[in-house]
């Protein structure tokens, strides 16, 4: 890509830290079996061949928040084949990329399916509606698009980080033990992947510094996560944002600020130009950020004012009106 080092070169120059990181990771990973972590005694027959009852709104004790964040983090998850192609066409399938890229995929595959028995077993959402969206949302399918190896390993480690967030505080929010406990066990995963990609890019920024940063400059720039081509997002994302679950400020707080920390972006040497100017985009983004998560977090907070109606009547109107949708997309 232009100026840039060639992918090929990337991959051979980052290969030995992959074979530490992935040892590492075979280190610390913990097995889990996600048929203990879902309540099946909670569970009833469905409607259909089995003749039980038919899902029904009042069925559902988790807040809509949760709901919401449900079928987004679980809708994500579902998408792993295209996440899968995504990193295995870019980091192949041999040595110990292709090891991770199928020891990842091994472990990511746990989530979806932990995620949809417990929502299934709890009726916390509806199981119709959540099928049609997979099948319109697997079946899109999901490209990156993005121009290089190094972006690729930006946007991962951001995502994992994201994903981590957004899976803990969904969890937190679910008043429900057992949805927290499985939640926060999805979490741990989601915390290793994002400490593997984390040494890793620490590692190409050490030896690609301009070329890295600016990748990192792109990828947070533009960040989505990959839920933001659902239908009916903008107005889920919203409601898990004003429930403090995952929005500009979490992200921010969470995401952005702590990554570019760890990395240390701001005192990392040998920078050229074009390293110097990746490091002004992420200053300037870091700002702008911290500026809309304050304005979305006091629109959030009129939003969740105790009055039963008027948070209502607010939170149909927050997709239009909230001047930070588009962000809130993360
Ligand atoms: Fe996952
Ligand atoms: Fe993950």
């Amino acid at each position: 890509m232009g100026d840039g080092p060639e992918e090929d070169h990337v991959l051979r120059e980052l290969q030995p830290s992959v074979e530490r990181l992935l040892e590492r990771h075979l280190a610390a990973a913990r097995d889990w079996l996600p048929h203990q972590y879902v309540p099946w005694s909670a569970a009833h027959d469905f409607d259909g061949p089995l003749r039980g009852t038919a899902w029904a709104p009042e069925q559902s004790a988790l807040p809509q928040a949760v709901r919401d964040a449900l079928v987004v983090n679980l809708l994500t998850e579902d998408n792993l084949p295209s996440y899968h192609f995504e990193i295995a066409t870019r980091f192949g399938r041999d040595g110990a990329w292709g090891s991770w890229v199928h020891r990842w995929t091994a472990e990511e595959d746990r989530h979806a399916a932990a995620l949809r028995a417990y929502v299934h077993a709890r009726r916390a959402v509806d199981p119709v509606a959540l099928e049609e969206l997979r099948m319109r949302h697997v079946g899109t399918g999901y490209r990156a698009g993005l121009p290089t190896l190094l972006h690729s390993l930006a946007y991962v480690m951001v995502q994992e980080l994201a994903t981590r967030q957004a899976h803990r505080n969904a969890g937190a929010a679910c008043q429900d033990p057992v949805g927290e406990q499985l939640m926060a066990r999805i979490a741990a995963d989601e915390n290793l992947h994002m400490l593997f990609y984390r040494e890793l890019f620490s590692d190409a920024l050490a030896r690609f510094p301009d070329a890295a940063l600016t990748a990192l400059a792109d990828v947070l720039h533009d960040f989505e996560m990959p839920g933001a081509g659902l239908p009916g997002f903008r107005a889920r994302a919203a409601r898990i944002a004003a429930a403090g679950i995952y929005g500009l400020d979490v992200h921010l707080e969470h995401v952005v600020v702590p990554l570019l920390r760890a990395l240390k972006v701001m005192s990392l040497p040998g920078l050229g130009p074009a390293g110097e100017q990746a490091r002004e985009r992420l200053d300037a983004h870091t700002e702008r950020l911290s500026a809309r998560a304050a304005r979305a977090r006091e629109l959030f907070d009129r939003m969740t004012t105790p009055h039963e109606d008027r948070q209502r009547e607010d939170r149909t109107k927050t997709p239009r009106e909230d001047p930070t949708a588009r962000e809130a997309h993360v």
